[in-house]
């Protein structure tokens, strides 16, 4: 196979998260992905590549609105259920028993079991032949205080985020270190 057409497996292992779509009370749906990432500080964006062909992206051309739910490594079965089955087909969170809730700042579903959220406005977007490159507006945020501090970010002595490598191979975050 040509390196070229898998170039991005030189970008992972990339954190893998919960992307919420929808309106809470009506059509909602959570995908994984590990294509996302912090494109401003000012004003607070993110961006998430979403491919066209998923029920997520039908419902962000829809509303606008997405959260990205941090979920922890505990819960790794439950985001690889996010990322290998369709909204279209199954209802996940009901297969998976989950708790949703709608966003304080958005309309779109929030997992209350994620130990972190982003609640996000799409301002942007930026079409690939297969995927869209949506920008959001972060309107607020939360982490669970018992593993985040706002200076130094995630405590991972306490907490684990999975980094998806490619398919069902993930990685857990590791040791700590700093440049010399
Ligand atoms: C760990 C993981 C990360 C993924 N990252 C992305 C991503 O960044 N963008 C994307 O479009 N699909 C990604 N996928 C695939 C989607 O989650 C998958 O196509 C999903 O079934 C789409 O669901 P939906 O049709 O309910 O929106 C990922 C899958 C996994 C397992």
């Amino acid at each position: 196979m040509n390196i070229l057409n898998r170039f991005y497996l030189l970008l992972h292992p990339r954190p893998a998260y919960v992307i919420g779509t929808g309106k809470y009370g009506g059509k909602v749906n959570f995908m994984a992905a590990s294509w996302v990432t912090p494109v401003a500080e000012e004003p607070p964006r993110v961006a998430v590549a979403i491919d066209i062909e998923s029920y997520s992206y039908e419902l962000l051309k829809e509303y606008g609105e997405y959260t990205v739910n941090i979920l922890s490594l505990d819960m790794l079965k439950e985001l690889y259920f996010f990322g290998s089955t369709s909204g279209r087909e199954v209802d996940k969170v009901k297969e998976l028993g989950l708790k949703i809730a709608k966003g304080s700042k958005v309309d779109a579903p929030v997992l209350e079991d994620a130990i972190g959220v982003l609640e996000c406005k799409v301002v942007g977007e930026f079409e690939s032949e297969d995927t869209t490159l949506f920008i959001g507006d972060v309107l607020t945020v939360r982490a669970r205080e018992e593993f985040f501090d706002v200076r130094r970010g995630w405590n991972f002595k306490k907490v684990n985020i999975p980094l998806h490598n490619w398919g069902k191979g993930f990685y857990a975050i590791g040791r700590f270190v700093m440049p010399k």
